[in-house]
């Protein structure tokens, strides 16, 4: 069980070490990673899912429950607690998708076959366009298999880490998204550029040049102004979905989403 990973300091992009002593993340803590593009956010949950151990060009090592993983979680898939889910994940094996979530279920010694359908169901919660069980996972839309396989993280995987890269430009309903995995005691961490995102957790470290510049605790004012942030992407999101469907913008509808 993971109940903590710590960050130990590496180098930035020019070499200098990282002016943090130790990064703790708790189970049940929820962290958006921000900066600019090229900040190295992308390279920091990378490290956390290698379990890096100064062997990156970070230099980052990772701690499990304050102390060093052993070979079975770092080298083993079918152990391994930390799923990431990037822009460009993608599954290659010539399954549908019901026979890929068994393999994945039958890996994790999972007997209860409900699964199957409890992973698709939340899988559809996610995405606009509905997954089914016959298509094959080859075929799905980048926005469906990025849903899917949120979904199998959470359900089959039970990865008490989820990693999620740029979820916001996934083509998936987000506040979806994060909603579900909030509720559940995992360590989730969000790469994100988008203002909602970043705003929905409690801590948010700031990325530099290759290195953490800051860890910010939200303050009242943030947490307000997150809700009221909240509201008006749910507004903006009808608008969207309207747009997707091929429908034109009416004053009506712009009325009803801004009502
Ligand atoms: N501390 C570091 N030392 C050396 N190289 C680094 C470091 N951090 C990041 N890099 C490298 O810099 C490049 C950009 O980093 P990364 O992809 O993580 O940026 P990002 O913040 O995710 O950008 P984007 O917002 O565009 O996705 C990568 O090639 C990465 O390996
Ligand atoms: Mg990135």
């Amino acid at each position: 069980m993971i109940k903590a990973i710590t960050i130990l300091p590496g180098l930035d992009k020019g070499g200098e070490r990282e002016r943090f002593d130790q990064l703790n993340l708790k189970a049940g803590e929820t962290v958006s990673i921000v900066g600019p593009t090229g900040s190295g956010k992308t390279a920091f949950i990378s490290d956390i899912e290698l379990l890096a151990q100064g062997d990156t060009s970070t230099r980052r090592r990772i701690l499990i429950n304050g102390e060093l993983p052993g070979d079975e979680i770092r080298y083993n898939p079918a152990s391994k607690p930390i799923a990431m889910i990037t822009q460009n994940t993608k599954c290659f094996t010539d399954l549908s998708t019901e026979e890929f979530l068994q393999l994945h279920a039958r890996a994790r010694k999972i007997e209860d076959g409900r699964i199957i359908t409890d992973t698709i169901d939340l899988a559809n919660k996610f995405t606009g366009e509905k997954i089914r069980k016959e298509t094959r996972v080859t075929v799905l839309s980048g926005g469906q298999t990025r849903s899917l396989l949120i979904a199998d993280a959470i359900l089959i995987g039970a990865a008490p880490v989820i990693m999620l890269d740029e979820i916001e430009n996934a083509g998936i309903f987000k506040q979806e998204v994060v909603e579900i995995i909030k509720s559940t005691s995992k360590i989730i961490i969000f790469v994100t550029h988008d203002p909602v995102i970043a705003l929905l957790t409690k801590k948010r470290i700031i990325m530099e040049n290759g290195a953490v510049i800051k860890v910010l605790t939200q303050n009242e004012f943030e947490t307000r102004a997150a809700k009221n942030l909240l509201e008006l992407d749910k507004r903006v999101g009808i608008i969207r979905e309207k747009l997707r469907a091929g429908q034109e913008i009416t004053s009506e509808i712009l009325q009803a989403s801004l009502a």
